[in-house]
């Protein structure tokens, strides 16, 4: 008879570091539903659970793929057609001193392989506060501590440059900047691109910039690529087709490294090899990159119409409710409120939920300036969902702060 195993199996101890608040809330949320309880969903940035739907000729594109065989392995960088059109596109966004370009499993692959191929022990690279938590959530599987630059509530949350010149060490190996920007719908100015790539400049960091939503540009601001300002500066530019393509099921993102060739050459070798260890990205979907960049982009037309009317009703509530404040998001479709309220955000978040069935997240998941509180809003579901769900946040907090 085999012995029993009576001892838990105990997860990694660094894992302790690794949140994600977005989805841990959805537990919360199940139990909500299990009593039968319809919730508004404001907490998760899928366009596809809303009235967005997929490109149709990019559908086409995936299914011919799969009907013509393309269903095995891919090359490990991704298929030929779609590195050049990633390319392409990168050389329309001015982007120029291109060294190499890869597909991954979404953005989130891109940076899981770029942070692991660039980080000892003992280094760290900044990433904002607020943050998007998968940077954090790589970080600590890496066990690497975590440097946090402060975004700048009073300054529309540009970054604090002040701030990130402060936390650059000797340890300090790049900087993370999320352009347009999850959770606050922030725009960089070109002066801060600018400025960002100086302090790269002068202490030889790597840049990742974030640029996952530069297509959902909401009122008549131009989104500039932070490697168009700084050719010579090493940068990954991260980019895919969850956000600006309504796919983000099919997990199809990219890097595109650009910089001085000699300076790189190491470093996309370390990528490579990253990226052959993991085989390939998905398959038949690669296939729809190439007619997603170079084909049609008229949805973009009703993506951002859509999203602007969402985007002026979220402002509009949220500037005559008293105790919130929210800086109007002008990219992607968050808005990160400020709250005025006598008890933490996670508090407010959870009751919120438990009592009129609205999930949004709060602050402290993302992180924020102390003493501070916040809630994000994902405002992608229409108009009238919104507006119930606003109405319900105007009585939760009329009946809780009295
Ligand atoms: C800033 C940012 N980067 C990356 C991702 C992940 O994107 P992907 O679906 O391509 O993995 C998201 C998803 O919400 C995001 O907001």
């Amino acid at each position: 008879m085999p012995l029993a195993q009576t001892r838990e199996i105990a997860a990694a101890a660094r894992l302790e570091n690794v949140r994600y608040a977005i989805r841990d809330l959805a537990c919360v949320a199940d139990e909500v539903s299990l009593q039968g309880h319809r919730i508004l969903p404001l907490n998760i940035g899928d366009p596809n659970v809303f009235d967005f739907v997929t490109p149709a000729h990019l559908i086409e594109a995936v299914y011919k793929a799969m009907k013509d065989g393309k269903n095995g392995y891919a090359p490990s960088a991704g298929i030929k057609e779609a590195l050049d059109a990633i390319r392409g596109e990168a050389v329309r966004k001015g982007i120029t001193n291109i060294r190499d370009v890869f597909v991954t499993s979404g953005v989130s692959e891109s940076v899981d392989i770029c942070l692991t191929a660039l980080l000892n022990p003992g280094e760290d690279i900044l990433t904002p506060c607020p943050d998007y938590p998968l940077y954090s959530a790589v970080l600590a599987k890496l066990d690497i501590g975590l440097n946090t630059y402060y975004l700048n509530e009073e300054d529309g949350w540009q970054p604090d440059l002040d701030d990130l010149k402060r936390k650059i060490t000797p340890r300090t190996r790049g900087i993370v900047l999320i352009n347009p920007n999850n959770p606050t719908g922030s725009v960089c100015s070109r002066r801060m691109l600018e400025d960002i790539a100086e302090l790269a400049r002068q202490h030889n960091l790597v840049i990742f910039a974030d640029e996952i939503y530069d297509k959902l540009i909401l009122d008549d601001d131009q989104h500039i690529s932070l490697a168009a300002v700084a050719p010579d500066v090493p940068i990954v530019t991260f980019g895919g087709l969850s956000k600006n393509y309504l796919a983000p099921g099919w997990r199809i993102g990219w890097g595109v490294v650009s910089g001085d060739a000699a300076m790189v050459k190491p470093y996309v070798e370390g990528i490579g090899k990253l990226l052959r260890a993991r085989l390939c990205a998905n398959h038949p979907e690669q296939y729809a990159i190439k007619p997603a960049l170079e084909g049609p982009q008229d949805h973009l037309i009703e993506v951002r119409k859509k999203l602007r009317a969402r985007r002026d009703l979220t402002v509009n509530w949220c500037n005559s409710t008293p105790r919130v404040s929210c800086v109007s998001p002008r990219g992607a479709f968050y808005a990160y409120p400020r709250l005025d309220i006598p008890e933490g955000d996670d508090a407010f978040v959870k009751e919120l939920l438990l009592q009129k069935h609205v999930l949004v997240v709060h602050g402290s998941g993302f992180g924020q300036k102390p003493g501070t509180k916040h809630f994000r809003i994902v405002f992608l579901p229409d108009e009238k969902t919104l507006a119930s769900a606003y109405a319900a946040i105007g009585d939760f907090m009329r009946e809780r702060y009295r």
